[in-house]
Order: C-alpha cells, then sequence, then structure tokens
C-alpha cells in the first residue's frame, strides 16, 4: 500500500539486540512454567480478535475509557496543548480520536504518532483518522515499544505520550516500572503522560471480563498458537488447548493461560523439536494487572511522573491519569 502524502508509517529502528519470535518461543516454551509474550497476540486476525473483545458486553474497559476520554478530552488538550502526541500501543486508535476531535474545537493542530507491533493497524487507523481530520499528520510506527521506549522517535514538544487500554497492566511489577522510567527518560519539562489503566474491583466483573460468553476472548487466546504455527512452522493443535483466564485476588491480576487438554507434544522446527504438554499443563499467555489508588500514585512517582488529574470512573472501575515529568527524576 501507498503511503498517502500524510500518513506515514515506518518501521522502528530495532535495537542489536532485539529478540526474534524464534528466541522467545525457545525461552518461554522451554521453561519450567511455560509462557509467551503477549504481543505475539497480535497478528491480523489477533488484531481483529482484539477488537472484537472491545465490543463484547463483559469488557468494560473500553466503554469506561472511551467515556472518560469523550467527556475529558477537552480538557487535556487545554492543559496539555501538545504538538505532537504518541501513543504506545495503539491499535485501531478508536477512542483517540476524542483528543483530535478536541484539537480541533480548539483550533489546536498536532501531529500523531502512532506505535503499535501490528504496523497495518497503524496504516489503516492513520487512513480512517485524516479522512476525518483532514489536518492531521499521521507518523506512524511500527516495532516493539519496550524495545523502543528509551529512544522514542521524536516529536514536536510539547509532545504528549499516550499510553491506553490497560495495556500497562500487561507488564509485571519489574516490567512496568522499568518501561515508565524509560518513557519518562524521553519526556522533557512542558511535555506530558496520559496513562489508561483498569482498577481492582469485583472479581466476578474482572472475571467475565476475560471470560466473555462468546467465546471471544477465547479464540483470540488460542491464536497465538496459530501465529507460531504459521511464522515458525509449528505444528500445536489449537483444539487440544482450553482458554483459562481468572482473577489472583493477591497478585492483583487477571491471568490468561492456555491449558492442555490431554498429553500432547508439539514441534517448532528449528526452535525446540518436542515440547511436552502433561494434561492440565499451561502456557502463560497474558497478565493484567489492576490497581488501586496508591498503587498507581506509588508506580507513576517511583518513576519520576507526577500524576497531575485524576479522571476516575464511576465506582472507581477505571483511572485516566494525566502526568507531567516530575521536576528532578528519581
Ligand atoms: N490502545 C488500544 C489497543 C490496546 S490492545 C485500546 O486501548 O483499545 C494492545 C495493543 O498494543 C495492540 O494493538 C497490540 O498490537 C499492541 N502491543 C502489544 N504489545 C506491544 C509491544 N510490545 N510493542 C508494540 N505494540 C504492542
Ligand atoms: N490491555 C488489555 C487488557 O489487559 C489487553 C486484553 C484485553 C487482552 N483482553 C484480553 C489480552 C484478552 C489478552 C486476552 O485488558
Amino acid at each position: 500500500m501507498i503511503d498517502s502524502p500524510s500518513v506515514q508509517v515506518r518501521a522502528l529502528p530495532r535495537r542489536g539486540v532485539a529478540r526474534t519470535l524464534a528466541e522467545d518461543v525457545r525461552d518461554g516454551l522451554g521453561a519450567a512454567r511455560k509462557y509467551l509474550p503477549s504481543k505475539y497476540f497480535y497478528d491480523a486476525r489477533g488484531s481483529e480478535l482484539f477488537d472484537r473483545i472491545c465490543a463484547t458486553p463483559e469488557y468494560y474497559p473500553t466503554r469506561t475509557e472511551n467515556r472518560l476520554l469523550e467527556r475529558h478530552a477537552g480538557e487535556i488538550i487545554a492543559r496539555a496543548t501538545p504538538a505532537s502526541i504518541l501513543e504506545l500501543g495503539a491499535g485501531s486508535a478508536a477512542k483517540t480520536e476524542h483528543l483530535f476531535q478536541a484539537c480541533e474545537y480548539a483550533g489546536r493542530r498536532c501531529v500523531y504518532q502512532p506505535l503499535d507491533v501490528d504496523g497495518q493497524m497503524i496504516r489503516q487507523a492513520g487512513a480512517r483518522l485524516v479522512g476525518r481530520f483532514r489536518w492531521l499528520e499521521v507518523d506512524g510506527w511500527a516495532g516493539d515499544f519496550v524495545d523502543a521506549a528509551g529512544r522514542l522517535p521524536p516529536g514536536a514538544r510539547p509532545r504528549m505520550i499516550v499510553f491506553l487500554g490497560g495495556t500497562l497492566g500487561n507488564f509485571d511489577e519489574h516490567q512496568a516500572p522499568a518501561l515508565l522510567r524509560a518513557l519518562r527518560s524521553s519526556l522533557s519539562g512542558g511535555d506530558w503522560f496520559l496513562l489508561g489503566v483498569d482498577r481492582v474491583k469485583d472479581p466476578a466483573v474482572l472475571d467475565a471480563a476475560y471470560n466473555d460468553a462468546a467465546g471471544v476472548t477465547a479464540a483470540f487466546n488460542l491464536n497465538i498458537l496459530r501465529v507460531i504455527n504459521r511464522k515458525l512452522g509449528a505444528d500445536f493443535d489449537p483444539a487440544g488447548f482450553a482458554h483459562h483466564a481468572f482473577f489472583d485476588i493477591d497478585k492483583r491480576r487477571i491471568e490468561m493461560h492456555l491449558r492442555s487438554l490431554r498429553k500432547q507434544r508439539a514441534t517448532i522446527p528449528g526452535v525446540l523439536p518436542e515440547v511436552h504438554f502433561g494434561v492440565g499443563e499451561s502456557i502463560l499467555t497474558e497478565i493484567s494487572r489492576k490497581f488501586t489508588g496508591p498503587d498507581l500514585e506509588a508506580l507513576l512517582r517511583g518513576a519520576g511522573l507526577s500524576p497531575v488529574v485524576h479522571y476516575e470512573a464511576p465506582g472507581a472501575y477505571y483511572s485516566l491519569l494525566l502526568c507531567r515529568p516530575a521536576v528532578s527524576p528519581a
């Protein structure tokens, strides 16, 4: 596809040490407790399934965050006056539209820099956005935001980094602070960080959000095996695994697993000649942490970020936090 003059998508330069799918699969499925990095969910089919998850009645975070953005985008843009907005894990950027709508109402222009592992998704979203906001310039980047966090593409200042969808919750208690600190290092005085995160609530509500009745989340979870089959020539039988997701109250996180329904083995040519699964043995494919107010305050301040405004959904269901870099980095 040819980029239109106002939509450009480039590959993020990879760091020398950037890991490949094969290496990640070898480490994850070779470990005593098997796991897979969740970024591999998002091929074209995975991204489409994710958008369908967002539309299920059980998955409240998307709707809740959308309402917060709809309501507060005007104030966020008035405070931050961003010349550029860089979004991590932008996906279809459906909710981000509220920020551009607010720019338009305020008579401001800005450059949008969506960053996502799925470059095709950014291209489509960019085309849709410039169709609606003729003044918008899209400077998209395809690649891994963890890898890029400490050396983000340059952007016009003041810049606002936006990280929505509760995606920060997909990083554990070591990874999340490191990611935030790396992002903080790309911000100067006058720049902003907008974070959307999910909150601790009734476990039944949390469990349901990751176990929709229509089975879309299950299909999404199983898609990671199809990605490995397709990209590495592996022979996983997705029908031999079941989606299993639950809220762990002590760890305050959803854990999502693929559980082996029988004793079985798979071959990943050139990566792992034989991976064995016992009955009930599982692969951890995703965590989704849920935060308390104090958790968030500590996490942000520890990374050198100061929350300036906290927009909280009714019942403390979800939070949007508009932050600035702290005066001296932590
Ligand atoms: N922001 C959107 C999408 C959230 S889903 C929303 O709120 O609905 C998570 C998104 O992050 C997906 O689009 C996925 O492709 C992307 N993603 C996940 N891990 C990533 C990584 N390590 N680097 C870049 N993008 C990633
Ligand atoms: N960031 C989203 C979340 O943790 C990602 C997500 C939602 C997800 N539903 C999922 C990831 C199901 C894997 C499977 O809520």
